[in-house]
């Protein structure tokens, strides 16, 4: 099992930059099959989701070349329809591969993505539009089969913004006969980058980044090159840990647009935040002050900042309440906090979090994705050493994080 050993108690200083978004990325390689022929994507983050997508296109029946962050996709012969139980089961998101072969070859078996760390993860909206532009959805044996004659655009309500159906729904309409409108959409920059990279194929797509998407469908696309855009998660997780540490950090590559609720809440806890173009620094107070969150769906507080921080408030001056509103078993980390000394209290879709003095290094266990980053985090801050077990998850979602935060003098061994 691979792990982190951090000794904490340093400030962080110095410059860094963003990858590629990984949720942007996942959806736009996915989508690559609609064309057959040739994509390059660049500035596609080196992470074990990314790689797990590549995966995928290869037992599709996609030639992929890849070099650092350049992926070079050639789909021209895609000959198989389902999405690999093993690797569905590994990565959830691979689910967005459905509206792609439904999209191009009108059928796409899969499984249930099943739950993950943070909820049941249903994709109850993703089928229900299916169905309303006409493909037939069955079931057996935990198999997923959709089929289609003839797929017509028609106009869908999502009873709540979902990324994943948004980003499934679009992929079904670009080749349709007719237009599809989404309501409700949601409204994440990944859709717009989505949306981008699709009209750069010779897709008419309009409206994302609202809660309106039209789609008037096209006979055929083109081959493309895109430069995938910046990670607000990561940049938010990055500017996280100079806060915690009562650092001063420049972030580069970063799109501040994107992440304004991110830094409207440093700067009410005491950091003073200078955005310059796609650079944005921070310098934080020795102590940061308590605030309140509520994560929800775009342009409100990301719930996939929420750990992030719950971290960084487990020492702020005061008592802080976070409120997860998107997923229902998001709060996985605190336990592992409470090991290095938090002070934190879980009341149904609150957590309540009385600000420590300190924290002390212990021997915790990363539980998903954000809550390991979330650890990391306050081990940078704890005073002496900390084991951060099973990073594996850390590392489906952050290009060579360990790196970065090293070069800002955080001192971090991975250990595989
Ligand atoms: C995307 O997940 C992101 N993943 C998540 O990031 C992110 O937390 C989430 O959007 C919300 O912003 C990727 O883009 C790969 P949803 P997704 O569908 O699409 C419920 C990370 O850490 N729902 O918007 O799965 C669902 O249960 C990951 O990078 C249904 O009920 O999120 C949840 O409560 C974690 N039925 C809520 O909607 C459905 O059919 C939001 O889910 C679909 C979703």
């Amino acid at each position: 099992m691979s792990s982190y050993i951090i000794e904490g108690g340093k400030r962080l200083e110095g410059e860094t930059f963003v990858s590629g978004s990984k949720n942007a990325s996942l959806p736009i390689m996915a989508a690559t099959i609609l064309n057959k022929g040739i994509s390059k994507l660049y500035n596609v983050p080196k992470i074990h989701d990314t790689q797990m997508m590549i995966e995928i296109l290869k037992r599709l029946g996609c030639k992929v070349k890849c070099s650092k962050n350049k992926v070079i996709i050639d789909s021209t012969n895609v000959k198989n329809q389902e999405i690999p139980e093993n690797l569905m089961r590994e990565m959830r998101s691979s689910v967005i591969f459905a509206g792609a072969l439904i999209g191009c070859y009108k059928k796409a078996i899969f499984s249930y993505p099943g739950g993950c760390d943070i909820g049941a993860r249903p994709i109850d909206l993703h089928l229900k539009g299916f169905e309303k532009l006409g493909i037939i959805v069955q079931e057996n044996f935990g198999k997923i089969i959709c089929t289609a004659e003839e797929i017509n655009g028609t106009e869908i309500n999502l009873d709540f913004p979902s990324v994943g159906a948004t980003e499934n729904i679009i992929l079904v309409a670009v080749l349709c006969k007719g237009e599809t409108i989404i309501r409700n959409a949601a409204m994440e920059p990944e859709i717009e980058d989505l949306q981008n990279f699709l009209n750069r194929m010779g897709a008419k797509i309009e409206g994302a980044g609202t809660h309106v998407i039209k789609i008037k469908g096209v006979h055929k696309l083109n081959d493309v090159s895109y430069n995938i855009m910046p990670d607000r998660i990561e940049a938010g997780t990055l500017l996280c840990s100079a806060a915690i540490t009562g650092g001063k950090i420049e972030v580069k590559n970063a799109n501040a647009e994107h992440i304004k609720p991110i830094i409207d809440k440093l700067e009410e806890a005491g950091c003073e935040i200078k955005i310059d173009k796609d650079t944005i620094n921070l310098r934080a107070p020795k102590r940061l002050k308590a605030v309140d969150i509520r994560t929800m769906p775009y342009p409100g507080f990301p719930t996939d900042m929420q750990a992030i921080f719950g971290a960084i408030l487990a020492t702020a001056s005061g008592t802080s309440i976070i409120t997860e509103n998107i997923f229902e078993n998001r709060f996985k980390y605190a336990e592992e906090l409470q090991r290095m000394g938090a002070k934190i209290k879980i009341e149904g879709k609150a957590l309540i979090i009385k600000g420590a003095r300190k924290l002390y290094g212990a021997k915790v266990k990363s539980t998903d994705l954000r809550g390991g980053a979330s650890l990391v985090l306050a081990a940078l801050r704890a005073k002496g050493k900390t084991e951060i077990e099973d990073i594996k998850f850390i590392l489906r979602g952050y290009e060579k994080l360990d790196q970065k935060l090293n070069s800002l003098g955080a001192n971090i061994t991975a250990v595989y």
